[in-house]
C-alpha cells in the first residue's frame, strides 16, 4: 500500500497504472473509517485492478465550524484499516493540495436536489461535497466512484453531477452498513455513548415501520407517525420525509411503482445522525 500527500507524486503512480491499461476505482473518504467504508473499498477491490483512498476533511462541506473541528480525525488507525483489507493507495492531502490558490472548481447547476431536506438545514454543504468529489475526480480519474446508501441525497446528487458534466465515471452505491441493533456506521457514531448507540436502534426500527405500512397509509400521516416516534427524551428529529427517489421532492400521495424513500435525520448528545430506507423501487 501507496500513501501520497501530494497531488504529483499521485498522478506520477496513476499515470503508469492507468497507461497500461489498468482500472482504478476511487472511494472518496473523510477518515475516522468504519466497516460501512471497509464495505465499499472491499467492493473496490473486487471490481478493479487498483483501489485509491481518499481521506480528507473537507472544510467546504462543514456550514458548522464546531462540527468541523469536532469532526474526528484518526488518520493513523485508517491507515491500518486500509491496509488490513488490502488498499492500493491512500490519499491523504492537505488542504492547500485540494484547493490551491487560483484554482476554481465549477459546481454544477444542482436542479434544487441541494435545497431539501439536508440541504435545508446544512446550507451550502451540498455545493461543498460537490466541489471535493469533482476535486478529486480530476485528481484520481477514475473508471469507478464508490459511495453508500447511507447519505441518500449525497450520492444522488452526485450522480446528477456526474450526468451535468459529461463525466465516463460509474458511480457504484453500496448498501449502508449498520449495526446489529440496526444503526447505520456512521464515523459520527463515535461520539455517542454506549448508552445511546444502543437506543439508537429507534431510528431502524420506526423507518422499517413505515416501509412496511407505505401505500397503506397517506405519506403525510407516516411522516408525523414517525416524528412522533422519533420524538423522545434521547432524540429530536429534525426532519422525517417521503421522497421521490429521483427528484427528491416531497411525495404527497401515494402511487403504485414510485421510486419513494423515508429519509430522516436525528439529533442526540450534540450529534446529528441520518439514514434512510427505500419503502419502494421505481
Ligand atoms: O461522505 C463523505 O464522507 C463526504 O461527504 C465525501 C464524499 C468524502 C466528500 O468529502
Amino acid at each position: 500500500m501507496q500513501v501520497f500527500v501530494k497531488v504529483d507524486a499521485l498522478r506520477e503512480h496513476l499515470d503508469i497504472i492507468q497507461k497500461s491499461g489498468k482500472t482504478v476505482g476511487f472511494v472518496p473518504t473523510m477518515g475516522a473509517l468504519h466497516e460501512g467504508h471497509l464495505d465499499l473499498v472491499r467492493k473496490s477491490i473486487l471490481e478493479n485492478d487498483v483501489t485509491v483512498c481518499s481521506v480528507f476533511v473537507n472544510p467546504t462541506q462543514f456550514n458548522d465550524k464546531k462540527d468541523l473541528d469536532k469532526y474526528p480525525r484518526t488518520l493513523e488507525k485508517d491507515t491500518s484499516m486500509l491496509r488490513s483489507v488490502g488498499t492500493d493507495v491512500i490519499f491523504a492531502p492537505e488542504i492547500n493540495d485540494v484547493y490551491p490558490t487560483g484554482l476554481e472548481i465549477e459546481v454544477p447547476d444542482l436542479n434544487g436536489l441541494d435545497t431539501l431536506m439536508e440541504g435545508e438545514f446544512r446550507p451550502g454543504h451540498f455545493k461543498g461535497v460537490v466541489q471535493v468529489v469533482r476535486r478529486l475526480l480530476d485528481i484520481t480519474e477514475p473508471d469507478r466512484l464508490y459511495m453508500g446508501q447511507k447519505d441518500f441525497q449525497q450520492f444522488t446528487i452526485i450522480a446528477h453531477m456526474l450526468q451535468q458534466i459529461n463525466s465516463p465515471v460509474t458511480l457504484v452505491v453500496c448498501r449502508t452498513k449498520r449495526e446489529k441493533n440496526g444503526l447505520a456506521m456512521s464515523s459520527r457514531n463515535q461520539r455517542l455513548s454506549t448508552d445511546i448507540k444502543q437506543k439508537a436502534g429507534l431510528i431502524f426500527r420506526v423507518l422499517t415501520a413505515v416501509k412496511k405500512r407505505y401505500g397503506k397509509e397517506s405519506p403525510s400521516s407516516l411522516m408525523a407517525y414517525a416524528q412522533k416516534r422519533l420524538s423522545t427524551p434521547d432524540f429530536n428529529p429534525e426532519y422525517f420525509m417521503i421522497v421521490d427517489g429521483n427528484t427528491l421532492q416531497p411525495i404527497q400521495n401515494y402511487q403504485k411503482g414510485q421510486y419513494a424513500v423515508a429519509c430522516v435525520a436525528v439529533w442526540s448528545e450534540g450529534v446529528r445522525l441520518i439514514d434512510n430506507m427505500i419503502l419502494e423501487k421505481g
